[in-house]
């Protein structure tokens, strides 16, 4: 459990760590290449081991030194992911886009739902589907295989019901080897499918158009050897503007792309923020006088993130007025709403909106972190609480954020760490050298 002490001002530098989900995935693209990868800026979080985890188990060498993987899929052994890891981690589904490109087949368990809703797998599956795989779902298991004497993914016109990320970063990995051009409409838009992207054409892929909502792929018979470094964290940066904002505190972070962080920097002046570019990767929060309230609704990018929401909140609940927060793209990520009561925020529920009434101040409590980024909100709200606040659930802080208690404590934050048994994270450190 944490225990933060609140109400201590922050002053200083945080070093923002490379992007968890851009990671993620590109952990999955280095699949698409049959030499050795070398991607940089990895962050180490617990989400980043299991999805290696998952690699080895697919008979995939994967070596660490500091922030940086070398991942070698010459030989693929498995073209079936591990339900034990899978169950572990949704983005472990990303394998399957890669492993259809590579060998023609691949089984992989459903990642099954999650603290903050269903998050079904059907547009990847339909897309994969229009790309000539024959996919069955039986037992909680995707199997998918590619018929055909060249046992390749053909090009395909796509529509997204839904600019989902997953599906987007699924179907544009697995096109990338495809015979002939795929065109995926209504794409995801976020950064990190552009880092995928990046990342795919650094390797020899045709792409172009990621960013936009169309975005179309030239497959190619085989990728090459790179060498990539992951963008920053857009969510970790904006966590730590949000903490400089509750604790009225003067913070500077970097490096970060200011563009990836346009709605957050938009609403976060808007509540009465005054925040600086230092220079082109550099960010300033100043020390904030008043915190106005303001509706917020979460969209697909470049709307307001759902990853930033559970933050924004703990930040209103300290407002000096009411604010109206609308979560549209999971069905169940309120569950912050409780905890921070306890606190004494103001906050009700109603279908997916959270009416919050501004208070003067909350008082430290025992509070459960729900998931990852309620577990952020949790922190936020120990910082600018009155007395002690204790977070149990660790595991879900572990799972995206680097060493947060430790950059916060270099801003002056009086926060612990105490390893209760049932906390302990069991994952192995990943060894230097592994194949
Ligand atoms: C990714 C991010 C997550 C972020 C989310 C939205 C990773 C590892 N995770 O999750 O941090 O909060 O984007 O920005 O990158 N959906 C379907 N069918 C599908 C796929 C998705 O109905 O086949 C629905 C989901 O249930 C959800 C919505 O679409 O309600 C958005 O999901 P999606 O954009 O796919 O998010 P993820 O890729 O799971």
């Amino acid at each position: 459990m944490l225990h933060i002490w609140g109400r201590s001002p922050l002053n200083g530098h945080v070093k923002i760590s490379g992007a968890k989900n851009a990671a993620l995935v590109i952990m999955a693209g280095a699949l698409l290449c049959p030499q050795e990868c070398r991607i940089r800026n990895v962050p180490s979080l617990a989400d980043v081991r299991r999805m290696a985890e998952i690699l080895m188990a697919l008979g995939i060498s994967v070596q660490q030194q500091d922030d940086s993987l070398t991942i070698n899929a010459q030989h693929i052994g498995q073209s079936h992911a591990p339900y034990e890891l899978v169950s572990q981690l949704r983005a472990s589904f990303f394998v399957v886009g890669p492993l259809l490109a590579r060998l023609g087949i691949a089984r992989v368990p459903l990642p099954g739902g999650c603290a903050i809703g269903a998050r079904p797998v059907d547009l990847h599956v339909r897309g994969l589907q229009a790309m000539g795989a024959d996919v069955q779902i039986e037992h909680g298991i995707v199997q998918a295989c590619v018929t055909g004497s060249s046992r390749r993914l053909q090009g395909a016109r796509i529509y997204l019901d839904y600019p989902s990320v997953g599906a987007t970063e699924t179907l544009m990995m697995a096109a990338t080897l495809a015979e002939g051009e795929t065109i995926i409409e209504n794409a995801a838009q976020e950064p990190e499918v552009v880092d995928l992207a990046n990342f795919c054409r650094a390797m020899g892929a045709r792409i172009r158009g990621a960013g936009t909502n169309t975005i179309v792929i030239l497959g190619v018979p085989s990728l090459h050897t790179t060498d990539y470094s992951i963008i920053p964290d857009r969510v970790e940066a904006g966590t730590f503007l949000v903490a400089g904002a509750i604790t009225r505190s003067e913070i500077s972070l970097s490096p970060v792309i200011p563009d990836h962080l346009t709605a957050v920097l938009a609403k976060l002046r808007e509540i009465g923020a005054e925040i600086v570019a230092e220079s082109p990767n550099h960010l300033r929060i100043l020390p904030m006088q008043t915190c106005l309230g303001t509706d917020i609704e979460t969209l697909p990018y470049p709307g307001f993130p759902t990853d930033m929401q559970a933050q924004f909140m703990a930040l209103l609940t300290l407002s000096d007025g009411d604010s109206v927060i609308t979560e549209t793209v999971f069905e169940n990520r309120l569950r912050h709403v409780a905890e921070l009561n306890r606190m004494g925020a103001d906050v009700r529920v109603k279908g997916n909106h959270a009416i919050v009434r501004g208070v003067p101040f909350l008082s430290g409590a025992p509070v459960v972190a729900t998931d990852l980024r309620a577990s952020a909100a949790l922190v936020l709200a120990g910082l600018a609480a009155e007395g002690k606040t204790t977070i149990q659930g660790l595991q879900h802080l572990d799972r995206g954020y680097e060493n947060l208690e430790s950059k916060l404590k270099q801003l002056g934050a009086r926060i612990q760490r105490v390893v209760a048994d049932a906390e302990t994270v069991d994952l192995p450190v990943l060894p230097v050298s592994l194949s």
